[in-house]
């Protein structure tokens, strides 16, 4: 029987899947397994199904010559080194398609909560602060009409686009090349970097982490953005540069970020980005819905078990080694 070594509890369909053909080791602890055990668990196993904060990367693979498929718990796999699974041939599997609706929804949630400053009048009204109505009290930004810049128009970035026709914005997208009809049915306009970071109000950001991505929005990119720009990020924290974020909130170049993703996960208390008020940050939980993360489990079980059969998976990173 195949061993497979799960990286976390997770939500029970996926984990039946597995248990009714595998024997499955779970990593109980609320904390990812430490990278040692990891490589130990992962030398003894058939299978492993990783999340996106577990370090899958060569030497891991190296030491774990039985080890024929891994799935990844997630859409994004910047946590695994594929050219280093392709040359060995395992494919890698990871969950795009289940994850998108629940992943716009929260963007958009991020939006408007940044846009009309929820969590900070929470705060306040937990602080004892509400005495009076006032005419300017805890003002924000109009959502609806506004321009909403969508840096990479893949499935989650057109979510997003088709919840923002809803509130009558104006969409320009960078990337998503084969999205023309899409974007024709959204009124939404390709634009290249520089217009999307002048001419927007709202920049959602929806790229997958790689080298071209890494600190996309870096202090040049805020510089060019509206000074009453709110910046959302639920793609990858290493896309924008934090420390030049932190600068530009600071000055007020840009008027706020709301932030899922950060750089590191988690963020340390001792990161300046806490001490603003005009940065709403999140642990990481765009897909956090109860039914999306059964559905993304079934998918990364259906995926290892595809795999351990040397069939096909749903979804593979890395295809050209299925079958071989
Ligand atoms: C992913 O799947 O890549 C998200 O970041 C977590 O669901």
């Amino acid at each position: 029987m195949d061993r497979v070594f799960v990286t976390r509890q997770m939500p029970p369909t996926g984990l039946e899947m597995l248990r009714e053909a595998c024997e499955v080791v779970v990593w109980e602890d609320d904390l990812p397994p430490p990278q040692d055990v990891l490589m130990q668990e992962a030398a003894q196993s058939d299978g492993l199904l990783s999340l996106l904060t577990d370090k899958v990367d060569a030497a891991l693979m190296e030491q774990a010559p039985r080890l024929r498929v891994i799935s990844n718990y997630a859409v994004g796999y910047d946590n695994i080194d594929i050219p280093a699974a392709t040359e060995r041939g395992i494919p890698v599997g990871h969950t795009p398609g289940v994850l998108t609706e629940s992943c716009a929804d929260h963007a958009f949630a991020l939006l408007l909560a940044a846009a009309r400053r929820i969590s900070e009048a929470e705060r306040y009204v937990r602080a004892g602060k509400w005495q009076t109505w006032h005419p300017t009290l805890l003002l924000g930004q109009d959502v609806h009409n506004a321009t909403l810049g969508i840096a990479g128009f893949g499935r989650i970035g057109q979510a997003v686009a088709r919840r923002a026709t809803g509130f009558g914005m104006r969409i320009i997208y960078t990337g998503g090349s084969s999205a023309g009809d899409v974007a024709t049915e959204l009124g939404a306009e390709q634009v290249d970097m520089e217009t999307l970071l002048r001419e927007s109000d709202f920049i959602s950001l929806h790229t997958p982490l790689n080298a071209d991505t890494t600190h996309l929005i870096n202090a040049e990119a805020l510089q060019m953005m509206k000074k009453t720009a709110i910046l959302i990020n639920t793609a990858r924290g290493k896309v924008v540069d934090s420390t030049a974020l932190y600068a530009a909130l600071k000055a007020g170049d840009i008027a706020y970020a709301a932030l899922d993703v950060t750089d590191p996960e988690p963020i340390t208390m001792d990161d300046p980005l806490l001490t603003l008020d005009n940065c709403l940050i999140v642990p990481h939980i765009a897909s956090a819905s109860y039914a999306t993360r059964d559905r993304i489990g079934q998918i990364a079980a259906a995926n290892l078990l595809a795999g351990l059969k040397g069939e096909p998976m749903l979804h593979c990173v890395n295809p050209q080694v299925q079958g071989k």
